[in-house]
């Protein structure tokens, strides 16, 4: 996975194009060469940027805890790219599946549709509806994705690196979302409200952002009411209200309710960080074994009259299911993923007293 996402950060960065002067200085501010075929970005420094210099108190009060609103301190944002420039590049990249419109309709749902076209979206933006543009949905073969877009993605995965080790970051499965969200309003408009399942990292690039947001998640309602997300939510508690201008940084804890509006033109970049449960960190683990379909061994099994091969046959079970738990808790600890095939071992009792052997 790391030596993938290290491939896509390579073709991204030695696809840059020359000239734009504000996103080219970002860029090289905040990347590092360690080698001549591996560039990543310098995870650490944009973060003590986007915390205020205060890592530690970001991770005692604020991470998974209470949102960190933070003013002015990414001034390199501020001209880094704009509504235009966005709406040229949009028209110009083939972004293939990856739009949604999504606006709030007057019985208070909110919307959301894929475009069949791109025309659509500035029939979308006209009628102020949100364009989002899902850029970890762009196909991997995207070379002329502009550099803004390529650079919030290696921002994303560099921050995953960062701030969950061992995790995996680029999973849409189980419930677990991964995302760079580059949200385009033309107009008054809101994306409703609602609670988000993982950490969420949000900049303003231009125009402003106004939010609606409680400090500190709700996990019990949030854990229900993110499942209805087509309904927009009011606040149940305590909130209060922020205005987001380019520069600024807000940091927002899994479960915690936010409704977003814009006023006029505006372009935003929402960084979803994938947070896992036990369940879900399984589910996941689980399913990428099965993808590499190398665990075909079915389980021995034997009436509870047979009462040796019966317990037998529940002990090889646990013995191998208990493999499995065991790799996805390694892999947690920051070790490599351990390769299915190791998994694999059957017991040569076991598998000789197949009946169909006999
Ligand atoms: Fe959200």
């Amino acid at each position: 996975m790391i030596a993938r996402l290290r491939m896509i950060l390579d073709c991204l960065i030695a696809g840059m194009p020359h000239g734009a002067s504000v996103a080219k200085e970002l860029f090289d501010s905040n990347v590092s060469d360690r080698g001549s075929l591996m560039t990543t970005i310098d995870a650490k420094a944009v973060f003590l940027q986007m915390v205020g210099g205060k890592e530690e108190h970001f991770f005692q009060e604020h991470w998974r805890k209470r949102i960190l609103f933070m003013e002015s301190v990414l001034p390199q944002l501020q001209g880094f790219y704009d509504y235009h420039c966005f709406l040229e590049d949009y028209k110009r990249v083939d972004v293939g599946e990856a739009t949604l419109l999504v606006s709030v309709t007057g019985a208070g749902t909110r919307r959301m549709v894929r475009p069949k076209e791109k025309e659509a979206v500035q029939d979308a933006l006209d009628r102020g509806i949100s364009v989002v543009l899902q850029a970890l949905m762009l196909p991997e073969t995207c070379a002329t994705a502009p550099q803004q877009w390529r650079w919030f993605v290696a921002l994303h995965d560099a921050l995953c690196e960062y701030l969950l080790p061992g995790f995996p970051s680029r999973i849409t499965s189980g419930g677990v979302i991964a995302a760079v969200d580059i949200f385009c309003t033309a107009s008054e408009s809101s994306t409703g409200g609602h609670y988000d399942t993982g950490d969420v990292f949000y900049f303003v690039l231009d125009g402003e952002k106004e939010w609606t947001i409680e400090p500190v998640p709700n996990i019990e309602a949030g854990r229900r009411l993110a499942l209805n997300y087509e309904v927009d939510q009011p606040s149940l508690r305590e909130h209060m209200t922020l205005r987001l201008r380019p520069g600024d940084c807000l940091y927002v804890p899994p479960y915690t309710y936010h409704r977003v509006c814009s006023s006029g033109p505006s372009l935003a970049v929402s960084l979803g960080l994938p947070t896992f449960t036990e369940v879900t960190l399984l589910q996941n683990e689980l399913s990428r074994l099965q993808q590499e379909q190398a665990l075909y061994q079915p389980l021995p099994s034997y009436p509870r009259g047979q009462h040796a091969l019966y317990c037998e046959a529940a002990k090889e079970t646990r013995r191998r299911t208990l493999n499995i738990l065991e790799s996805v808790s390694l892999m947690t600890a920051g070790f490599p993923q351990i390769p299915a095939s190791t998994l694999a071992e059957v017991s040569p009792v076991i598998n000789s007293a197949s009946p169909i052997d006999k």
